[in-house]
């Protein structure tokens, strides 16, 4: 029996969860994944009603679980930043989830927005840093709003979170067992301190004599992920480069509705979340996208061991894409909730089918 925090959060959070949750239990009468979930209710209200954020109490709560599901958090009403912080980087260091995995797939050449890119070029998956770099929080501050303000944004890398991060990736690229390519992607041409990266990457390389190593300029792997995608298996790269490219990769596949993300420590609790925000706009109207929810419910059956659950939904969305009953991964394409159903009929339909 599995255990599951889920904290839907803020904005459309709670309705792209309520579909991720349909999904899972479909999937589940079909695999006999055994799971019990926990419901956590951290975020604007919560905060707007108690004044509290992520108390200490959530974040030891969240160790006795398996995975944690999260929806989006971010909310206009409060000020901008804090409770992302608080509770987005507050569970990823609080838990030293060290890998941000993000799988970037094309499963229907119609929603990629460039033209000619077939699924085939498209499947890459992105190994980002989670808990140092520009995120680390040292930094401030000072004269605030006088002439003479300074601001500093430290970047960080240890020694240990570097070469950690990279090895997973090493292990990722040769259990993928796809081109077997390993790409790091930095910019320690400008930033020289980043030679750290290019140091471990080719010293840990050691270990993986199978693994082809390549390189390129965050600047250079933008363009190259626009023009030849195929080029990538697995990328490596820091948190903050991390961040901005796998929202490129995102549109390649057809935009934020689809883009899925695990946090991870492997051995120990994970979160598994959309990479979207809160889209508040979109709060209450039924209208958001729940495909990436779908898809990180997806990668945590995958992550708790049920290889089968998490193929049955891949291919259920999958079919649900290539044959257009979700038309699109845009707001308003389709109705929340009834994308969900498509969803569940598909993974009832591909289970009846093998059965
Ligand atoms: N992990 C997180 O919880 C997370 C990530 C990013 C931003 N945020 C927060 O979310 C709030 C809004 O931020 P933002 O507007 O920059 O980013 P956002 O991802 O919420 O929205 C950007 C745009 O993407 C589209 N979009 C996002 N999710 C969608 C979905 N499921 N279906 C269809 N379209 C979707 C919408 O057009 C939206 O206008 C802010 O408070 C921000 O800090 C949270």
């Amino acid at each position: 029996m599995h255990t599951i925090a889920v904290l839907p959060g803020d904005g459309i959070g709670d309705e792209v969860v309520r579909e991720g949750l349909r999904v899972l239990e479909a999937v589940s009468a079909v695999t006999g994944f055994r799971y019990k979930l926990e419901h956590y209710p951290y975020g604007a209200e919560h905060y707007l009603k108690t004044g509290e954020t992520f108390p200490d109490s959530a974040l030891r709560a969240m160790r006795d679980h398996d995975a944690i599901l999260l929806g989006a958090i971010g909310d206009p009403r409060i000020e901008v930043g804090m409770l992302e912080r608080a509770i987005i980087a507050g569970i990823r260091f609080g838990l030293d989830l060290y890998v941000n995995l993000r799988p970037i797939k094309l499963y229907a050449e119609h929603l990629c927005p460039l033209r000619d890119l077939t699924p085939s070029q498209l499947d890459l998956v992105v190994v980002r840093e989670n808990t140092e770099g520009a995120y680390v929080g040292v930094g401030g501050i000072m004269k605030r709003d006088t002439p003479n303000e300074v601001a500093i944004c430290n970047m960080v890398w240890t020694r240990e979170g570097t070469e950690r991060v990279i090895r997973y990736a090493y292990d990722l690229a040769r259990r993928r067992g796809k081109s077997k390519r390993l790409t790091l992607v930095d910019k320690a041409n400008a930033i020289r301190p980043m030679d750290i990266w290019t140091r471990l990457f080719e010293r840990v390389g050691k270990d993986y004599p199978e693994i082809e190593t390549d390189h390129a300029y965050i600047d250079a792997a933008c363009m190259w992920m626009v023009k030849n995608p195929e080029g990538f298996d697995v990328m490596v790269v820091s948190n903050l480069f991390g961040d901005i490219i796998t929202d490129l990769g995102a549109m390649l596949q057809g935009g934020l509705g689809i883009a899925a993300s695990g946090n991870l420590h492997p051995g120990q609790v994970s979160m598994f979340e959309p990479i979207h925000g809160s889209a508040p706009k979109y709060r209450g109207k039924n209208v958001a996208c729940p495909v990436a929810t779908v898809m990180a419910v997806q990668m945590m059956l995958d992550h708790l061991g049920d290889a089968d659950g998490a193929a049955l939904v891949e291919k259920a969305v999958a079919n649900a894409l290539q044959t257009r009953k979700i038309p699109s991964l845009s707001a308003g394409a389709i109705p929340t909730d009834k994308a969900g159903d498509l969803i569940i009929e598909e993974v009832k339909a591909l289970a009846g089918a093998a059965g």
